[in-house]
């Protein structure tokens, strides 16, 4: 079977293995035939740091080929997208049942392999700030892999949204996300102040974002793609008095991960989420998805496309 492997002398660190051995499902595995896949910023420093021939790959659409021998989880020939700590980017992957959930004929292969980690991430990131329904949402980064669910998500649950965004340029697409107010700064002291701030840049503007806070209300950090962050006592004195700053992990729970990938599937299937895929590649071009999402000039989540009818 075919896979990327990692190995320092390839392009991006992977080759593309051809003697691989097939799945070996547990009990509670389904074997799924991979369709398509998305790649994740943070799957640069995974690869970079895990031994050679270590298998990456944690956004998966496809089709089950053989299920569950324990009779969980759908029959052969169903459409699914997956969530997985690795090994994803081949041509066929072991599941568990409960990191699944079935796909609408009506959802591409392509938009649903973006959903797992940063559908999952934006969706329980949410959850943090509770009931968001006609309250102020901050999103930074908000047109990144992540901050483009963030944004519809809150939409979606009422929220006035504001986007961040990295440049002027990204203006437009923050707001056909259903961004309200879009910035690229946190810098003005009239903004918020915001219930909840969904914050994956970190950096100087983490701290100017914790004095956008209200009082009692939460920022979920959950990535500092721009640096580290320093917070100082003083910050949430500005006016978020007791607000909760959490230091926020996206793959726990385990258990519930099908469960949300199914609730990111049906809006996506009732037109309510639109993942924003800004490169399509054949996935013999992983390594050059790679490359384009280092250079920050994918727009939405880059996605491979692996042989077979979409
Ligand atoms: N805690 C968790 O469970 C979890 C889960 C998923 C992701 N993460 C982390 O969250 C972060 C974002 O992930 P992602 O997948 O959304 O990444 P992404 O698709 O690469 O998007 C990153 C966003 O950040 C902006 N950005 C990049 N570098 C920046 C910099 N130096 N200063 C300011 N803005 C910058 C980008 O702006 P441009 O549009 O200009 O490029 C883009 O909007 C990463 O650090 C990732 O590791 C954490």
């Amino acid at each position: 079977m075919r896979g990327f492997i990692t190995a320092p002398a390839g392009h991006a660190g992977l080759r593309l293995a051809d003697d691989l051995p097939e799945p070996l499902p547990a009990p509670h595995e389904a074997v799924v035939e991979v369709r398509a896949y998305a790649v994740n910023h943070d799957e640069l420093n995974l690869i970079a740091r895990r031994p050679d021939g270590w298998r990456p790959g944690q956004d998966v659409a496809g089709v089950v080929v053989q299920a569950a021998a324990d009779g969980s989880g759908p029959a052969p020939g169903t459409r699914v997208v997956c969530y997985l700590d690795w090994e994803g980017w081949a041509e066929r992957i072991a599941v568990p049942t409960h990191r699944l959930a079935t796909l609408a004929d009506r959802v591409p292969f392509e938009q649903a392999a973006t959903l797992p980690i940063a559908g999952l991430t934006a969706l329980r990131a949410l959850r943090v700030g509770g009931a968001v329904l006609g309250r102020q949402v901050l999103v930074t980064g908000a047109t990144g892999g992540v901050g483009q669910f963030a944004v519809q998500l809150a939409v979606a649950a009422g929220a006035h949204v504001t986007a961040q965004v990295s440049s002027p340029e990204r203006e437009a697409e923050a707001r056909a996300l259903g961004a309200r107010q879009v910035v690229t700064s946190l810098e003005d002291d009239t903004l918020g102040p915001y219930h909840l701030v969904l914050d994956g840049i970190g950096g100087p503007q983490t701290a100017q974002a914790v004095r956008r806070i209200a009082p009692g209300g939460h920022l979920a950090w959950y990535g500092n793609i721009g640096g580290p962050a320093e917070l100082r006592l003083g910050d949430f004195y500005a006016q978020g008095w007791n607000a909760h700053v959490v230091g926020f992990i996206s793959p726990v729970p385990d258990e519930t991960k099908g469960e949300d990938l199914a609730i990111l599937a049906d809006l996506v299937a009732d037109g309510r989420l639109t993942p924003r895929v800004g490169l399509t590649l054949d996935w013999e071009k992983t390594p050059e998805a790679l490359d384009a999402l280092a250079r920050r000039e994918v727009r939405g989540k880059a996605v491979l496309t692996v042989g077979g009818e979409r």
